[in-house]
């Protein structure tokens, strides 16, 4: 199976989280390429089994003008997105937090919900993160993925 996390970050915090699902997933011996939206060559994601994409959200529950490149640039709409992203509630509140998220998860049709961390997944969201991972996992698996 071939499985690749691209994921764009200005401060760090979902760079963190697409570290963890990394970590994660080769804990568990699933293989993973990264791609750090912004650099270098755009992967071609229809070679790939299992997508995870991960944005921050920008400018009142905005998609970043990176991602929006990115999705343009991979074109189309490859199958088994799942996605993640950090935001902060202070930007306005809950109908604003990971705005992004709601946003690709709608894009891409992904048929799980989307991971939405506040800031950094270091500390107790961590649980968030790993509980995120098994459940796309088990969708995966659902669906004949062989992880
Ligand atoms: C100008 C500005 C606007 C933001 N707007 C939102 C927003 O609408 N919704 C949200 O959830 N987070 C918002 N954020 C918070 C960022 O998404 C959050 O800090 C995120 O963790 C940054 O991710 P990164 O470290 O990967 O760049 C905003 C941050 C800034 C600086």
């Amino acid at each position: 199976m071939k499985t690749i996390i691209c994921y764009l970050s200005y401060s760090g915090n979902t760079e963190e989280i697409a570290d963890l699902l990394k970590v994660k997933l080769e804990t568990d011996d699933i293989d993973v390429d990264m791609y750090c939206i912004g650099y270098g060559v755009v992967p071609n994601l229809y070679e790939y089994d299992l997508i995870f994409l991960g944005t921050f959200t920008w400018d009142k529950g905005s998609t970043p003008e990176e991602m929006k490149d990115f999705v343009k640039e991979v074109g189309g709409k490859p199958k088994n997105v799942y996605i993640f992203g950090s935001g902060d509630t202070q930007f306005g509140g809950d109908n604003l937090f990971c705005n992004a998220v709601n946003k690709l998860v709608r894009f891409y049709n992904s048929e799980y919900p989307g991971l939405k961390i506040e800031q950094s997944p270091r500390g107790s969201q961590e649980q968030l993160v790993s509980k995120w991972l098994e459940g796309v996992l088990e969708h995966a698996k659902g669906k004949n993925i062989r992880t």
